[in-house]
Order: C-alpha cells, then structure tokens, then sequence
C-alpha cells in the first residue's frame, strides 16, 4: 500500500524529510508501486527549460498498478459503483475483476482497430462506466487518452481532436444531464466533418435516440468489442511515456493541451489520495466531478482505483431530480467521503434546508473541496450542516497543471480554517513572490503562487508546444513554477489562496479564458470587439461580464443582439460558457498603444463606478463615462 501519514506529527516528519532529501521521500513512496523494471535516475530537472522527469529508465503499465497489483484480494470488491442520472434507472457496480474483463476486452478491440502505442484517442463520453473502461484500456495499451468533457460544442471539440491529431473518437449517442439530453454523437459527427484526423469512432448506445452512423467510420461500442478476448497483457510503457493529454484554458491563445507522463501521475495521484482523503480499506469514495476535467481524471479515477478504492460515479447533476440528490446518493451507497465544488455547495445552501429532511449523512467521515476558493460561510454550511460537524473539510487547492494536490488539509490530522487551503503537502516547496519576483519569506505575506521545486505529478510539457509551456509556467521567475494564482500566508504560516492574478476566469469551477470567450464573442457577425471579465458572482464564485462592440444593432435591437451573443458563445465553446452580463458599448478603453485596461472593465463590472486609479494612459477617457453610465 501507499504510505499514509496518521498524526500531525507525522506529517510535520514526512514533509521535512521530503524537503530535504525529496529524491529519498519520492523513492520510498514510490517503491509501494509494481515496476516491471526500477529506475534508473529518480529525478532530474531544469527550470530554465522546462524539462523535468522523474523514474527515468523505468517500465511499467498503470493499469497493472490498479489490477494486477491488487488482482488476489481485491477481485470481488467493488472497484466503481455508478449512480444514474435518473434514479428510477438501476444501479451499476463493477468489481475489480469486471473492470478488469472490460479494460482488457476493450484493449484487444482497440489494437485490433490499429490503434498504436502513442497515438492520441479521443474520448467524448458521458458519465458512464464505459469512460473509465475506455480510458484505462487506452492506458494498457500504451495510447494517449484525450478526454473532452460532454459540455464542449461541435467547434471546441474539433479543435481539440486536430490539436492532439486523434485517430479514434469513442463517443456516445447521447448523454442524460437532469431532464435534458445531449445529443453527442450529431455534435461529434459536426466535429469530425471539420478533421480529417478522426478514421474511426466507436459510439455507445445509451440514450436510445436515433442518430445516423456513417459506413465505414463509426461503429457500435458493442459491435466494436464483440467476440474479442479477455485475455491482455499490458503493454510495457517508460516512466516519461506521456499518459494523456487534457485541454485547459490560459490567459491567452487557444486551449492548451497539458501532457501527464505515466509514473509520475500515477505516483503522485496515489500518494496524495490516500493522504488527503485518509481513504482507509472498504471505504465508499465519491467525487462529483466530470471525468472530462482534471478532478475527476486524477480523484475520481486514477488516485482511487490506484489505492484499490471504492469510487462512485454519478452521471447526473445535484438538482436533478431535486435538491437533495447528493445527500440521498451519499445515504443511499454510504459514502465515507465526498469531494466537490464550493460552487454545488453554494448553489445547495441557497436552495435551503428542506432538502437535507430525512437525509442521514451518518456514513460521512471526510469532506472535500477544490475547483476555486470557497468563502467562510459556505465553508460553516458545509461543515455543519453536511458534516454535522463531525467532519473535517479538506480545501485542496491544485490545478490542471499539477496533476494532484498540492495546498490541503490531511483529513482529521491538519487543523482547518475555513477558506484556507492550510499547509503544502509532502513534497511541494511553496514560495510567495512579489511583482518583481521578489521571494517575501516569513508570515503575514501576501503575493504570487510559486513552486520552487518539482513533484512528480507536475505537467512535463504543452502538446506540440513546449516553448508555451516553458513561456506560460517558467519565464515569469526565475527557477520557479508561477501558478497564475495569488495567495496569501497568515500569520500561522496557513495558505489561502485569493484567486487567479491573470485573465483567467473560474465560473462554478470551470476555468476558462477571457481571450478564449472574446474570440468566440468576435465570430458574431455584428460585433466588432469584445472585452471579458469576471465579476464576483454569489453561487458561481466567478461570473462572466463581456463588454461588446456592436456595429449594426437595427435587426432585433439590443435584446437580439444579446441573445445571439449567447448563443454564438455556446455554439462555439459551450452553454457553461454563456457571459452572465453582456453590456453593449461604442468603444473599450484602451491605451495610446491599443491595450485595453481591462483594470477599469473589471472595476466596472465589479460596480465600482470612480477610483480607477491611473488613468493618464487613456487614449479616449470619455468611453470610460459611457460605459459607467450604461450609453452606448
Ligand atoms: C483554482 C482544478 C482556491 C485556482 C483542480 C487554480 C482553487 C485553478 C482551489 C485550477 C482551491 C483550484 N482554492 N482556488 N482549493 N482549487 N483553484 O486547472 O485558481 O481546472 O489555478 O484545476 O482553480 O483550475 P483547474
């Protein structure tokens, strides 16, 4: 088993001893794992360049990590138990053993479909268990997954493919979310007419609604793996053999495709599961994040299933069929521990009490967060009136980038604040910079999030850019990792983290671009320029504020205008992305060199309407005027 820190003594021992000797810390927790063959350096690393790696020279398959290694006494416990979006709909439970069957029957389809080691796949999937069938086997056999959550559009989705060249899509005929459906198989087949990449796309029938299948490119997920054996043995993968890639979003440009290598995820993801969670034997784990974003590869599947868990899988949303749907989940699988957004938190808290009548929540021993920063009183709601007190909340900060967590309570052991992410974990060097880069040591400060030391779960590089991915994360300071988040240190050395310093925007947990909203904002045929911002928003922590410049609003006047916006950014993003305030203006204020001050859109969105600050660089002060008193 993965080692498991139990007192906060321990953990003060272990954190110490993994600052000043890391390459011995990572070796020990590392030997728990199955090598086919040991490394041959553990870590070796250069900033400047942005080039890390770590178990050079080892082999090793991560799905023999999650079966083989646990194959004698874990066969017939359940390894995912899935919750369907409508609750009259049966429950699903695969044990260790099923999963097993399926990842490996799956595995032989997709080499007997030509897929190759190293090739990107696809996966555009609802919450279903055949995602996690689909990923692993792409794990076993060597092939790079490439997961796109269910909610991106026909454009988003193409983008994408063409960006990681997948050869094979895996989709579905439709997802159920609450009483809507999506309809992803008429969006995939849209994406795919826009690459030429996609040769092939196994499609699972699980809504039931027609859809056309193009001869010769799609199959049924059934058809596709008819008659084909169980029996695989996984391929042997390098330590640096990259694992997946995921698409997320930055201040500026296109999504970018984050690499995770094979060892260091799985090393990484593991270890801080285990820690944070305090996941003991025959517990019932359920994390209520879409495997489409970074939570749910690393928490939901990868971390439990390496720790030989229980994961619960729910395919719905929490209002649906009403507002007590995670409660009754949690009572009806008795849930140890569950892990979600503080947007779910706010958004249950506002709907009130009534919905935790009768809801026991007596299974619960830890409760977890992340995604964005979660305020004092959601922090009291969720500890009191869903831990009924007795459960510690683990505010566990990280982000796509750095695979796990890496800023979090141990669950029970480190004592909590609430809004406070509270101490790095074992292996993680924290550093606050000021704006010079300027490391400001001691307590009571407060600046930018740095990391001045690898772990293994660190990104190893951006798909097809690596010259982004040294420029976006490494050339702001020197010989650091900059997370684009601010943080502040209190006065107990506790950390908290105060939100992204960049043109970042984190809507219900979702992390999307300003520059990636205005580009979609820009394809509306009557709108000139856009500018985005976010905005405080009570229940989705962040809001969208998109200013734009209209050129012709006579056809379905400022109404229609507005409502096209919305639709145009769904079209090409997703509905998650839809602006919450679009304010129509003449002009954005930009200096004499043409930037636009996004300081003053954010004040103004903020309802802050003076105090701007310096303004002596502003070509044009009076479209400033306009926009705070609403004229166009
Ligand atoms: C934010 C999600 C405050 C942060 C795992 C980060 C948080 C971004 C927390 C990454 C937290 C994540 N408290 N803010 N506990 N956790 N964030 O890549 O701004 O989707 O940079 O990864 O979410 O979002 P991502």
């Amino acid at each position: 088993m993965v080692p498991r820190v139990s007192t906060l003594g321990g953990y003060i021992f272990e954190y110490q001893k993994s600052v000043t000797n890391p390459t011995g810390f990572w070796a020990h927790v590392a030997d728990s794992f199955f090598w086919r063959k040991k490394w041959d350096n553990l870590l070796n690393w250069d900033f400047e360049k942005a080039e890390i790696k770590w178990f050079e020279g080892a082999k090793l398959n991560i799905t023999e990590n999650i079966f083989e290694r646990h194959q004698f006494y874990r066969a017939n416990q359940k390894a995912i138990i899935w919750e369907p979006n409508d609750p009259s709909e049966a429950t699903r439970e695969l044990t260790y053993q099923q999963l097993f069957d399926e990842v490996k029957r799956f595995s032989n389809a997709l080499l007997k479909a030509g897929v190759k080691k190293g090739e990107v796949v696809g996966i555009y999937l609802p919450m279903v268990p055949e995602l996690v069938v689909a990923m692993l086997a792409c794990a076993r056999i060597g092939a790079i997954h490439s997961i796109v959550f269910a909610g991106f559009s026909a454009q988003s989705l193409s983008d994408r493919l063409i960006d990681a060249g997948a050869s094979l899509l895996i989709t579905a005929d439709g997802g159920f979310r609450g009483n809507k459906i999506t309809p992803l198989k008429a969006i995939a087949d849209e994406a795919m007419d826009n690459c030429n990449c996609v040769k092939t796309a196994v499609v699972l029938k699980r809504t039931g609604e027609t859809i056309q299948m193009k001869a010769g490119r799609d199959i049924w997920w059934d058809d596709f793996v008819a008659g084909v054996s169980t029996d695989h043995e996984a391929e042997l993968m390098d330590a640096e053999d990259p694992l997946f890639v995921l698409y997320t979003s930055g201040s500026t440009g296109k999504p970018k495709g984050l690499v995770h290598t094979v060892a260091g995820f799985m090393v990484f993801t593991a270890y801080t599961f285990r820690n944070v969670f305090q996941y003991g034997d025959g517990d019932v784990y359920f994390c209520s994040a879409d495997i489409g974003w970074v939570t749910g590869h690393s928490y939901l599947v990868y971390g439990p299933l390496l720790n030989g868990a229980t994961s619960l899988m729910f395919e719905g949303i929490p209002t649906f069929p009403d507002a007590g749907r995670y409660w009754e989940i949690i009572d009806k699988h008795q849930v140890n521990q569950f892990y979600t957004a503080p947007t779910a938190i706010r958004s249950l808290m506002a709907m009130g009490m009534e919905w935790l009548d009768g809801k026991r929540l007596k299974s619960l021993k830890v409760l977890g967060t992340v995604g964005e920063p979660i305020n004092e009183e959601a922090w009291h709601w969720y500890h009191d009136h869903i831990g009924k007190n007795r459960c510690p909340v683990v505010d566990t900060w990280w982000q796509t980038e750095t695979g796990g967590i890496m800023i979090s309570p141990l669950a029970g052991i480190t004592p909590t604040k609430p809004s406070y992410a509270t101490m790095p974990l074992m292996g993680i060097q924290p550093v606050i910079v000021d704006q010079d880069g300027k490391e400001l040591t001691g307590n009571s400060v407060e600046g930018n999030l740095c990391i001045k030391y690898p772990w293994p779960g660190i990104a190893r590089t951006i798909w097809g850019d690596h010259e982004r991915f040294r420029q976006t994360y490494f050339s702001t300071y020197k010989n650091m990792y900059f997370s684009g988040d601010g943080v502040k240190r209190d006065e107990d050395g506790y950390y908290r983290i105060l939100g992204r310093v960049d043109d970042v925007i984190n809507v219900s947990g979702h992390r999307l671009g300003s520059a990636e909203i205005e580009n979609a904002i820009n394809e509306h045929p009557l709108i000139s320029e856009s500018a985005v911002v976010g905005f405080p928003h009570d229940i989705k922590g962040q809001g969208i504020y998109a200013y734009v410049v209209c050129t012709n609003f006579s056809t379905g006047g400022e109404e229609g205008i507005r409502q096209s916006v919305l639709l145009t950014v769904s079209k090409i993003i997703g509905s998650f992305a839809k602006p919450d305030k679009i304010q129509l203006v003449s002009g954005l204020p930009k200096t004499r060199s043409g930037k636009i001050m996004r300081r003053i859109l954010r004040k103004i969105a903020e309802g802050n309407t003076s105090d701007f600050g310096d303004t002596t660089t502003l070509l044009d002060p009076e479209v400033v005027e306009e926009i705070v008193q609403g004229k166009i």
